[in-house]
């Protein structure tokens, strides 16, 4: 996997905290992976990140500052050899634009991380700050999967 597009919502909480701490423990394990991230929705675009997810990746020593939200396009399809979805919500969505011959690069984040229970990154916008402490959390686990994975080779 050389490349991976995170996916959720909005592109302001949970996939940009993804992004970030991708970003950071990929360089760290040594694993050359292009990331990005996008949301399905086109309500934030062009803004940064939920100051809260901000708060919450700082407190964890990551930096979601420089993030400005962006909408899936069709290109990324194409492009990223990886797409995966916070929740099942924005893998059904993705799932109706998804070219078929691509179907397989959209996948759920964390199951595809090797990661159980749970499945999905719950959306913590309508929530307090736990909630987002919560995205950073299960964001690590969910990158810590991905370099497990990768590291065997899949
Ligand atoms: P995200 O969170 O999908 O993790 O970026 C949301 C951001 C905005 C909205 C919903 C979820 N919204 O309804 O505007």
């Amino acid at each position: 996997m050389s490349s991976v597009l995170f996916v959720c919502l909005g592109n302001i909480c949970r996939s940009p905290v993804v992004e970030a701490v991708a970003r950071a423990e990929f360089a760290r394990a040594g694993l050359n992976v292009d990331v990005d991230s996008a949301g399905t929705g086109d309500y934030h675009v062009g803004q940064v990140a939920d100051k809260r997810a901000i708060a919450s990746a700082a407190k964890y020593g990551y930096d979601v500052t420089a993030h400005r939200a962006r909408q899936v396009e069709a290109a990324d399809f194409v492009r990223y050899d990886r797409i995966l979805a916070m929740d099942q919500s924005n893998r059904r969505d993705l799932a109706v634009v998804c070219p078929a011959a691509h179907i397989e690069r959209l996948q759920l984040f964390l199951p595809f991380a090797g990661i159980e229970a749970p499945t999905e990154v719950p959306d913590p916008y309508f929530g307090g700050a736990a909630g987002f402490d919560h995205v950073v959390e299960l964001a690590r686990r969910g990158i810590g999967g991905l370099i497990a994975r990768m590291r065997s080779g899949a």
